[in-house]
């Protein structure tokens, strides 16, 4: 990660007496990020936006968004912090065990069924936990050299992270717990796809070879490629409606006729505007299918 001039407090509590942030700062707020940087965060959902500049505003003990701004302004090598700040990273591998369950035994099957390859783009992968459940899944099928995997993030520096495929010894424990439950016997771990490094799980390189990383915004960036499979669980959750539909034409374009969508368990595609491009494979795991073009 670059170094910059600007500190955070590392000692962050949440401040409560922080004061309350305008709509009208936030939209100073987004228009600068958006005439200096080119991101656009506007239509993120507006209370979680905030929830995570106030965090930042807190963290980095700024206290006010004018003062954010200004730093903002004048200091481009603090803007992939904020970046990194204001995303929400949470992640875990074979997250939703059920969902890679479909996944195996219905969607993975009837893709190759059709096809001599596969290819899956990762949507907001965040340090890559998905992507590699799906490498995994993959390699036990005896799969995982015709498949192609693109795992994209907003956020830089969870791209170089996710590139690492190295992560903390003690998150391997919930990662192994999913990992067993999605075969359904809770004597299976991963403890075969990793090894331990200083207090780090490195996972085996051949898990990682298929697959290419790289930084893509869905709300700026355009369509770079079609898929069979289309990944993108838990991250439209942060946006608006307007910005879930802008971003849902974006995926649907970016998916082969009859490929795959799917998206966290908390979502849905039933209201949005292209609905009826899309027929519901299985709708407790978010799997949809795209049938018109
Ligand atoms: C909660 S994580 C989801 C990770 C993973 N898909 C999962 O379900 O576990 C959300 C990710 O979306 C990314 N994100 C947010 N806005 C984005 C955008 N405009 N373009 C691409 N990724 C974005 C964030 O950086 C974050 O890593």
């Amino acid at each position: 990660m670059k170094s910059n001039p600007i500190s955070k407090s590392y000692l962050y509590t949440a401040n409560d007496n922080a004061p309350d942030i305008e709509i009208a700062d936030l939209r100073r707020l987004t228009q600068l990020i958006k005439e200096k940087y080119n991101y656009d965060f506007k239509d993120y959902a507006m209370s979680s936006f905030k929830r995570r500049i106030k965090r930042v505003i807190d963290l980095y003990k700024f206290k006010t968004v004018d003062k954010l701004i200004t730093v903002l302004d004048t200091t481009p090598d603090f803007f992939e912090e904020f970046v990194s700040e204001i995303t929400v990273n949470v992640t875990e591998m074979f997250r939703d065990p059920t969902f890679w369950r479909v996944l195996k035994d219905q969607i993975l099957p009837n893709v190759l069924m059709n096809h001599d390859s596969i290819s899956i783009w990762h949507a907001g992968c965040s340090s890559g936990e998905e992507v590699y459940s799906m490498a995994i899944v993959l390699k036990e099928m005896g799969v995982l050299d015709k498949a192609k995997l693109v795992a994209t993030d907003i956020d830089s520096a969870i791209i170089d992270k996710a590139k690492r495929a190295t992560f903390p010894i003690k998150n391997m424990e919930l990662n192994s717990k999913n990992y067993g439950r999605f075969h359904d016997d809770a004597t299976r771990t991963l403890d075969g796809y990793f090894r331990e490094a200083n207090g780090e799980a490195i996972l085996n390189p051949d898990l990682t070879k298929n697959i290419s990383f790289r930084r893509h915004d869905l709300v700026q960036g355009g369509i770079f490629s079609k898929f069979d499979l289309v990944l993108c669980r838990n991250v439209m959750i942060y946006f608006n409606q307007t910005l879930q539909n802008n971003v849902l034409n974006k995926l649907h374009d970016s998916l082969f006729k009859y490929g795959y969508l799917i998206i966290g368990s908390k979502e849905s595609l039933i209201w949005c505007e292209i609905a009826n491009k899309f027929i519901v494979v299985n709708n407790e795991e978010k799997v949809y299918k795209k049938i018109k073009d």
